[in-house]
Parts: C-alpha cells; structure tokens; sequence
C-alpha cells in the first residue's frame, strides 16, 4: 500500500519506545526512526523493532560524498528497513550513487526518499547562509525533480506542497509529510501544519505524525482517529 500513517518515534531511549509501542496490541503501526534514537540506541532498535511486524522509515538523512553514502546505504539496506532518506543537495549523483547502494544482489530495496529544503530553513537564511538566491518554492520544486531524475521513489514536504511536488514530478512520485496534527492538538514549533484530513485531500502518500499521537492521552486513539481521517478506514 502506498499510503500510510507513520508514528515518529521521537523517543532518547529503547525502554521508552517499547513501553510506547507495547500500547498497539491489535495493529502494528508503521514508525519512523530518526537520529535521536539510532545514535543512542544503535542498529539493533532498528532489528528489534522490525521483528515486532512494524514497518520502518529510517530517517537519517544522509548527506556526503557519493562512494560514502553508496557503502553506507549498502549498510543500511541490510537492516531491512521500509524506508530511508537523504539530502537531495547531495547532488544527482550522490543520490544516484545511493540508489546503488541500497539496491540489494537480489534487485530489491527500501523506498529511498530525499529531502529537498528543510523545513527549518527560510528564503533568508537560505540565501545569506547557502547563497541561494532564487525563491525558496522553486528550489524545492528543482530538488524534487532532481531526486525523480536520480530515480528516487519521492520527497519528503509539507503537506501543503504536496499538490505540488505531484504536478511537477508525477503522481506516483511519493510525498511524506510530517507537519501534521489533529484538530485541536497544539502546534509545537511547527510552523504550517495540516489535519490528517486535509493532508488526503491535498494528496499526501505518508504522513508522518509525531506529537499528536505520541504526546496523547490514549495514543492508540489518536492514531486511529489519523488512519480513519487519512486512509478513511
Ligand atoms: O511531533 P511532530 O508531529 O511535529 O513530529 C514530526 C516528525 O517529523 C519529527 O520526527 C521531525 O523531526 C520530522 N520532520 C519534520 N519536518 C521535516 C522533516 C522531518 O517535522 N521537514
């Protein structure tokens, strides 16, 4: 299935994520694993989380020249996870080269996703800090047509270029959307952000949702209530 609601799991520690993960007795959500909890809990949260029947979104976004992300991606592709990511500024053949990397002998892989700018940066720290000059939309837009000429399978963005991103490169080419909240939940340090409802309708493939389902009261509830509202189950 090419949509799906993805659990962030933006937790410092093993103990937390099971005790969090321990709640879904009857659904196995697909999570996402970020850099907080690979460097401190390692490659094995990633084997144990996998043998638990959970689909895995790797976000470690990788950003280096193209033989160090080939052989590190090679690395990667040996967990098993669903999904992984890097920087689409690495350039076309840095992500080329990742593609290779990822590819297991027997032709298959992960989905491989870039980011183009993240969300943290702004026209003007992108322009006196990177030298970028050009509007902000139009570079996401290049980066994401750059990461489909590379072969990539699409980009993480807001869900509000999701629309976007499919006019440009295509509708098969995917979106993965964090900025995501349920109605009503507090916004965080996000700075746009969606319903799961309104993420479907723009044509969001994943959306990635963190603290409105994490920080709930019954964080089962909350995360059916997003399938229902994204997946319309
Ligand atoms: O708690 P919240 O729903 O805001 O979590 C969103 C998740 O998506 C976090 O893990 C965050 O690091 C990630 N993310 C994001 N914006 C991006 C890329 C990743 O919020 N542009």
């Amino acid at each position: 299935m090419n949509k799906d609601v993805i659990i962030a799991l933006d937790f410092d520690n093993k103990e937390k994520v099971f005790e969090f993960l321990d709640k879904f007795t009857d659904c196995k959500p697909f999570v996402k694993i970020g850099m907080e909890l690979y460097y401190s809990a390692g490659p094995e949260i990633v084997r144990e989380i996998k043998k638990r029947g959970h689909k895995i979104f790797l976000d470690l976004k990788l950003h280096d020249i193209p033989n160090t992300v080939k052989k590190s991606m090679k690395v990667l592709s040996e967990l098993d996870v669903d999904m992984t990511n890097l920087h689409a500024s690495g350039t076309i053949n840095m992500m080329k080269a990742a593609l290779e990397g990822l590819t297991r002998a027997d032709g298959t892989r992960p989905l491989l996703i870039a980011v183009t700018q993240l969300t943290s940066t702004d026209q003007e720290s992108m322009e006196n800090d990177l030298l970028i000059k050009e509007p902000i939309d139009k570079v996401v837009m290049h980066y994401a047509s750059n990461a489909k000429l590379a072969g990539l399978d699409g980009v993480v963005c807001s869900p509000l270029e999701a629309g976007k991103v499919h006019g440009v490169c295509g509708e098969k080419f995917l979106t993965v959307t964090p900025g995501v909240r349920l109605a009503g939940d507090a916004v965080g340090d996000q700075k746009r952000v969606t319903t799961p409802a309104l993420a479907r309708e723009i044509g969001s493939d994943y959306i990635v949702v963190g603290r409105s389902i994490t920080g709930a009261v019954d964080p089962v509830v909350a995360y059916k209530q997003c399938v229902k509202e994204f997946l319309g189950e």
